[in-house]
């Protein structure tokens, strides 16, 4: 069975202290009872904080000798490290900011630099247990930072990361200042997984913005690596709360609960004490919505189980003492002597009250100002699988809300009027309506449960595993170079394909300022001096350029993608070439620069280029659609082709290309060692119109037709230096 270490901040099991005696429980929240669901299909390590404060090293070793026979290894944090980086970074910088509450964020060094700190001291536990060919499973907002450390000491291990909070907008994410450590960290992983689509959405658009890489549905391309991004929304274990496998009738607060509904309907809510939750402003709308419809009065209550949370964070406490607040106003105000209207409980429940709690409750009335997914929900249509009567008011702010929307009331939070419009319609629902949006709902959260939540997750994880173990391209280094080198060195004829941009040299926005530097040109001296060796620069460069930077140097050159050749010293047009549709082309490429600024035009003599690297990438995407449409239209029936590069469309006649260049030498005479190198798709062509013993090397990560892989410039260099030994 392979194995799967899951690192979560909390254990699934956390311990406390009470009168001096260690007592363990089941964590709340719903990163741990969810994976807690997970069957024993996986050989499976956990490691966590155990959630107490343990200094005595004897102690610490009676508490992981407890926890190893449950396959749990703990991290003990000490009392700094709960303060800085438990309710410090992770609860009043993190937590906040990805929830949208910026006015809360902390910006705090000495907490960013705990953070950091803990994340290494997890890295050191799971450095004793991880093997190369584990699957490492990272969890949530705590252990950003976690991904990249592993990858860091175990490049080969696969590493998925899964955040169970949102991901905020980049224009939020951006004021971070610690942004760029916080997202190399994430990419780090190699599946990385939300609960939406909009906050997947929001990582890649930082993964651009910010670090530069480009998604292609989904998958990022970093040095030789390919990390996929994915939408994997968490579910439940739904039979656990379907068929809840406890005596309820032994708990006593099970009784109170079935003889309160037998009078009067039942709200039901269920959070952790969180602003995020949205329960000072549920109150406000069950207020007025008593207000309005006094007929309610005595024949609704509003139950409240509010579970503790990070009760040392300032906000949590100011929070607490709002809603005691408001629910004692209202209490106070409509209240009689046999009516509550809101029943408050600030402590968790056992999961016999909680079910049955879930079964009795009318309706849920869950309205979280931002929530992740929000797994209550979720729980509570579970639990109504026998009555198939209830009904779900849920927020527009919450994960579930995508997969809930149609069977639930969808209120937004911050509407009060919502709220109370919601209520009302709940209330009044007919149980024939209420039975078909459970039935809707249930079919769904039956199928797309906790299991199939990690499997589906691990299954990815474990495909693009070995996606990435067979990918065809060896990446250019040890006995694949030495056989290369060894060839090279035995071969009297040789022919070698270079491309200039994103493989000689780096790109840089401006076209113009990567002239070559000495480097390049005592390499490329280097390979030209070799009488045995037929050095061809095979650009899309137009040729005055190429000539201007290169022309000195004893190689031969095919420019704009092969339209020019120089052989033996002499420029000659490919006689593919057909002219006369540049001044119409040209006009439509003018017309888009005006109405794409920092976009440019570059001419060649045979072809026209559009330039938009210096621009927002989703825009650019955008104008090239545009212009594709345009041009199709424009030039039907002429020979002329697209080709799109990195960031630049071209517009040149068809059958002429890099590869018709390069067979073309190819063709010239018999060869004993021929190699092509470049980065984008047009070097494809170079790669197909090798012979098929051709060493064909492909610079940077994506799908190629090419052996062999390097990862960058600074590598193609050292290549071709050691062929110059
Ligand atoms: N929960 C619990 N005891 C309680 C109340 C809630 O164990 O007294 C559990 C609940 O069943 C759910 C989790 O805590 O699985 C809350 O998860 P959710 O996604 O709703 O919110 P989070 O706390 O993760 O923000
Ligand atoms: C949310 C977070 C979890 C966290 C849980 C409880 O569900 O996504 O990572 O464990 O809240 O919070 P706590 O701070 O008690 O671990």
């Amino acid at each position: 069975m392979s194995r799967l270490i899951i690192i979560s901040n909390r254990l699934p099991i956390t311990i406390n202290r009470e009168a001096g005696e260690l007592h363990y429980h089941p964590s709340a929240g719903g990163l741990a009872t969810g994976l807690n669901s997970l069957d024993d299909s996986y050989n499976k390590i956990w490691i966590g904080w155990p959630g107490v404060d343990v200094e005595d090293a004897s102690e610490r070793e009676e508490i992981r000798t407890d926890l190893a026979k449950r396959s749990l290894a703990p991290v003990f944090l000490t009392e700094r490290e709960i303060d800085l980086y438990y309710e410090g970074f992770s609860n009043k910088s993190i937590w906040p900011h990805f929830h949208y509450f910026t006015e809360y964020t902390n910006y705090n060094d000495e907490m960013w630099e705990a953070y950091q700190e803990v994340n290494y001291k997890f890295f050191q536990e799971t450095e004793k247990h991880i093997r190369d060919d584990d699957m490492v499973w990272v969890h949530d907002y705590q252990l950003m930072l976690l991904p990249a450390l592993i990858r860091e000491k175990f490049p080969k291990v696969s590493i998925g990361f899964f955040l169970h909070i949102p991901f905020p907008s980049y224009e939020v994410f951006r004021i971070l200042p610690w942004r760029e450590e916080i997202l190399n960290g994430i990419l780090g992983s190699d599946q990385i997984g939300f609960h939406t689509f909009g906050y997947m959405r929001h990582f890649l658009s930082a993964a651009y913005r910010i670090a530069g890489y480009e998604q292609k549905y989904g998958r990022l391309y970093i040095g030789e690596r390919e990390v996929n991004v994915d939408v994997f929304p968490m579910g439940i274990n739904y039979e656990k709360y379907a068929f809840p496998d406890v005596d309820a009738q032994s708990d006593q607060s099970s009784g109170e609960i079935r003889r309160l509904h037998a009078s009067r309907k039942i709200i039901l809510s269920v959070d952790r004490l969180d602003y995020t939750k949205g329960i000072p402003n549920r109150v406000r709308a069950f207020r007025q919505f008593i207000q309005k419809h006094p007929e309610y009065i005595g024949k609704v209550n509003l139950i409240m189980i509010v579970v503790p949370s990070r009760a040392n964070v300032d906000q949590y406490q100011s929070l607490k003492q709002e809603v005691d607040v408001l629910v004692s106003q209202i209490n106070s105000e409509y209240g009689t002597f046999d009516w509550m209207p809101v029943h408050y409980y600030y402590r968790s429940l056992n999961f016999a009250a909680l079910t049955t709690l879930y079964k009795e409750a009318d309706i849920a009335l869950i309205t979280p100002l931002r929530d992740g997914m929000n797994l209550v929900a979720k729980e509570y249509i579970a639990a109504k699988e026998e009555s198939k009567t209830g009904v779900l008011i849920l927020s527009e702010m919450a994960g579930a809300v995508h997969e809930l929307n149609d069977g639930a009331i969808t209120v937004n939070p911050q509407s009060n009027k919502d709220i109370q419009a919601a209520l009302l319609e709940a209330l009044e629902m007919e149980e024939d309506e209420q039975r078909r949006r459970m039935e809707i709902m249930q079919e769904k959260l039956k199928t797309y449960d906790v299991k199939y939540w990690a499997a589906t997750f691990i299954k990815e994880q474990q495909n693009l595993k070995d996606r990435n173990y067979m990918a065809s391209t060896t990446h250019l280094v040890g006995d694949p170079l030495t056989a290369v080198q060894e060839s090279y060195q035995q071969a009297e004829k040789r022919l070698l394909f270079i491309d200039y941009d994103g493989t000689l040299m780096d790109f840089h926005v401006d076209p113009q300022a990567v002239s070559p530097d000495d480097e390049v040109i005592s390499i490329l001296e280097g390979l030209a001096a070799d009488p045995r060796n037929t050095v061809v620069i095979n650009s899309g460069r137009d040729k005055a350029t190429l000539e201007n930077w290169l022309g000195h140097l004893n190689v031969e050159m095919a420019a704009e993608h092969g339209v020019w050749m120089k052989e033996g010293g002499e420029w000659h047009l490919n006689p593919n070439v057909v002219g006369g549709w540049k001044p119409k082309v040209r006009e439509l490429l003018e017309n888009l620069v005006a109405r794409t600024p920092g976009s440019f035009i570059e001419e060649k003599d045979y072809s026209l280029a559009w330039h938009y690297r210096n621009i927002d990438k989703d825009f650019g995407t955008k104008r090239v659609r545009e212009f594709r449409d345009m041009l199709s239209y424009l030039i039907q029936n002429q020979d002329l082709q697209v080709l799109e590069g990195n960031k630049v469309v071209e517009i040149k006649n068809s059958g002429v290309n890099k590869g018709k260049a390069t067979s073309h030498w190819v063709g010239k005479r018999e060869w004993s060692f021929v190699l092509g190198i470049g980065d984008d798709a047009t070097d494809e062509d170079i790669f197909n119109a090798l012979p098929d013993w051709g060493v064909s090397i492909k610079v940077g990560a994506g799908r190629t037709a090419a052996r062999y892989n390097l990862p960058g410039v600074a590598e193609v260099r050292k290549t071709f230096k050691s062929f110059l030994g």
